[in-house]
């Protein structure tokens, strides 16, 4: 449980570049199908940032939105972190880029590099340190950009991520207004090799290589027993979580949560079919939108989940 100052949701927001790709877009390269795609994923599009625009141009949008929604300046914040697998470039962080590019003079900034549970790492960092006192305004932003690092020859992978950046102001609320309650991440190293973004040899970039089946299997194995212990140790049953933020990786694979949890799909937003797998961003992407369409009721309970490289696995949870 998460103990100290309250931590409350101040504003949220998102980017998605224009640059869209269709199932069909893939068709005309490789070996595929949209019925293939839409049947093993759920996936019929995705963005990509386009020549010359980064990480951190996808980043400062979905931030600049988040401040604005939440009505804090630049100034006021405490820490910038970013959680990506795709950083402008390794030393210096992306994120003190971003500090730099929106004016937030008085904030300290990092990355969180944590696969597609990234974005749920950082937001966990950020209620810690707020709730410890430590900081008081957080922006966390979760921000991909791809395409660069996808090999277009690898049908089972590139048809699965797509760019775009999500983000939240993470300030501290009143006693007996919203509030974190609880917050873990687990991560299983020995299977470290499921998904990786490594140099290769006769190739420019680093490349995202995925062993799909073998990380279905693990998430399928592995994600309802962590998340029935965590709302366990929250004193929470999932029936009562009145909306889920997921991790947008494939339909399949909540789908396959939600039945071994008896819960209903009506209380969550999927967004996969229009992003992809947009890995450290979708979490905050989601957010955005369920925020944003209200979604969220005010008093209800919040169940954030994600998974991804490491492997990795998290969960957080919010009294709205
Ligand atoms: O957010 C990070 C976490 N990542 C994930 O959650 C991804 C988890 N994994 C998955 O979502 C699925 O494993 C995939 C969607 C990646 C693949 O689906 P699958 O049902 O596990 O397929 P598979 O890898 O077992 O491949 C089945 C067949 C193979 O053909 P053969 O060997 O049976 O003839 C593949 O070559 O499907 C073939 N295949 C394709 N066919 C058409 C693989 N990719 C494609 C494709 N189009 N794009």
């Amino acid at each position: 449980m998460i103990s100290g100052f309250p931590v409350r949701i101040a504003g949220t927001g998102k980017y998605i570049p224009e640059k869209v790709m269709t199932n069909f877009d893939f068709e005309k390269i490789l070996d595929t199908s949209d019925e293939w795609i839409v049947t093993r994923t759920g996936i019929r599009k995705r963005h990509f940032a386009g020549e010359g625009v980064k990480c951190s141009d996808l980043a400062y949008k979905a931030g600049l939105a988040a401040l604005e929604d939440a009505g804090i300046d630049a100034s006021e914040l405490d820490l910038v972190i970013l959680a990506t697998n795709t950083p402008d470039t390794v030393c210096p962080s992306t994120a003190a880029k971003i500090q730099g590019m929106l004016g937030a003079v008085n904030a300290g900034a990092y990355d969180v590099l944590a696969g597609c549970t990234g974005s749920l790492t950082a937001m966990l960092t950020a209620v810690t340190g707020i709730a410890s006192g430590v900081w008081k305004n957080v922006l966390v932003i979760g921000s991909e950009d791809f395409e660069d690092v996808l090999d277009w020859s690898d049908r089972s992978t590139c048809i699965l991520f797509g760019d775009g950046a999500g983000a939240a102001v993470l300030t501290r609320s009143e006693d007996g207004g919203p509030r974190f309650a609880a917050g873990e991440v687990k991560a299983d190293g020995s299977k470290y090799r499921l998904i990786t973004i490594d140099k290769e040899e006769g190739r420019d970039n680093p490349v995202l290589r995925m062993h799909g089946a073998e990380v279905f299997k693990f998430v399928n194995v592995h994600l309802p027993p962590f998340i029935k212990s965590f709302c366990e140790k929250a004193g929470v049953e999932p029936a009562e979580i009145g909306f889920w933020v997921l991790h947008q990786a494939n339909t399949r694979i909540i789908d396959s949560l939600f039945k071994r949890l008896g819960v209903s799909t009506e209380r969550t937003l999927m967004n996969l079919e229009q992003y992809g797998n947009t890995s450290a961003a979708s979490l905050m992407v989601t957010l955005d939108e369920a925020m944003k369409s209200g979604s969220i009721k005010s008093g209800e309970k919040v169940l954030f989940m994600a998974f991804g490289a490491g492997m990795t696995l998290g969960a957080l949870l919010y009294e709205a």
